[in-house]
């Protein structure tokens, strides 16, 4: 897919500091991006430069081949859901919704059903007439996406626009929603810090750490394949462990030594240099790519249970092991905390990732 909406080297300074640095990726026409990252990491800011009401310092946004960097928002046409939202108080529902219309020029008729559409959409149907103050913080937040939505925009730019619903009506809309973009065909960047909703709703994720881009694919790319420690435990859970290059092999994989002699193979992150052996690394595992096993058996590593946590459908284990803390998944109870277990991995290479020690440190 060639890219319909270009984000290129975008960068934002505030007082002396980067909001967004250097920031560059490429939107296909009709497909959803979702901006994922930690409070603070500059997904507003990025969103509002390409919506234009910030102006980048350096770097340029480009529409279907157009530069569009300085014109002004009102003249992209793009639709968008603020954090913040910001609805009319003093309007009805509907001309809320009907706001956006009213300037492209459509007819009455027209205007009305569009509204009347979008409301059903977010599952508000009926409540056209109703003051906007009269509404919850959630069914406000759902009148912000209907007015954003009912134009049937090019462009849809959404931050955070299912952040004040519970957590059934968050996942509704969010499935209606992709269903309703996809249908109109709207290419859409959306704005969010919750992993399960970048997984349901997104063609691709792009992670952002510090203002820059981590890493960005489709889900299944970022969880399975992660480029840094960072989008490994970004995205899902991994505990760590911290090992030597044992082998470098050919496809990719390193075998990694571990306390007591004790070897695993993982992938070796993608561009690492983990090259030699006798490098320290560090390994990420997944809990699902981990089970226990008796203390002192072939390839286990030895440790303590620290804390045990049931999870709905698995329970997940804490265990504290030589030179790090490792998480295990288990369909039942298989341990209690004070426990001393082996831990092996139970599908290896897959969910295992080696990476040069020292170059990041986040878990958890
Ligand atoms: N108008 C501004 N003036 C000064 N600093 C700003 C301004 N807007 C954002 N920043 C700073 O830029 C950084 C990125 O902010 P931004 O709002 O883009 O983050 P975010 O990823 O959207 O965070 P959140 O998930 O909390 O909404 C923060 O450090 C923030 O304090
Ligand atoms: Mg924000």
């Amino acid at each position: 897919m060639g890219a319909f909406l270009e984000l290129d080297r975008l960068t934002r300074v505030f007082a002396g500091s980067p909001a967004v640095r250097e920031l560059s990726l490429a939107v296909g026409e009709h497909e959803i991006v979702t901006l994922l990252g930690p409070s603070g990491c500059g997904k507003t800011t990025t969103l509002r430069m390409v919506a234009g009401f910030e102006i980048p310092d350096s770097g340029r946004v480009v529409l279907d081949g157009r530069d569009v960097t300085r014109v002004p928002p009102q003249k992209r046409g793009f639709g968008m859901v603020f954090q913040h939202y910001a609805l009319f108080p003093h309007m009805s529902v509907r001309a809320n919704v009907a706001f956006g219309l009213e300037t492209v020029g459509l007819s009455r008729v027209e205007i009305e059903r569009r509204a009347a559409r979008a409301l059903e959409l977010v599952r508000l149907p009926g409540t056209g007439d109703r003051s906007i103050g009269s509404l919850s913080g959630g069914q406000q937040q759902r009148v912000a996406l209907a007015r954003a939505l009912a134009p049937e925009p090019q462009v849809l730019l959404l931050d955070e626009p299912l952040s004040n619903l519970d957590a059934t009506l968050r996942e509704q809309t969010r499935r209606e929603l992709r269903a309703l973009v996809k249908e109109i065909g709207i290419t859409t960047i959306y704005v969010t810090h919750d992993q399960e909703e970048a997984f349901d709703l997104s063609d691709r994720i792009a992670v952002m750490r510090e203002g820059r881009l981590e890493q960005s694919g489709p889900a299944e790319d970022l969880y399975h394949r992660p480029a840094t420690e960072f989008v490994a435990t970004f995205l899902g859970r991994a505990g760590a462990v911290e090992g030597l290059v044992g082998e470098v092999h050919d496809d990719g994989l390193i075998s990694c030594r571990l306390a007591e002699g004790v070897i695993w193979k993982a992938q070796a992150a993608r561009g690492s240099e983990l090259a030699e052996a006798g490098m320290k690394l560090r390994l990420l595992a997944r809990p699902e790519a981990l089970a226990f096993a008796r203390p002192g058996s072939d390839g286990a590593l030895r440790g303590t249970v620290r804390e045990t946590r049931f999870a709905g459908s698995v329970y997940l284990y804490t265990v504290t092991v030589g030179h790090g803390e490792l998480e295990v998944q288990a369909v039942a109870e298989q341990a209690r905390p004070g426990d001393l277990v082996g831990v092996v991995p139970s599908s290896a290479p897959a969910g295992l990732f080696a990476f040069p020690a020292g170059a990041e440190r986040q878990t958890g």
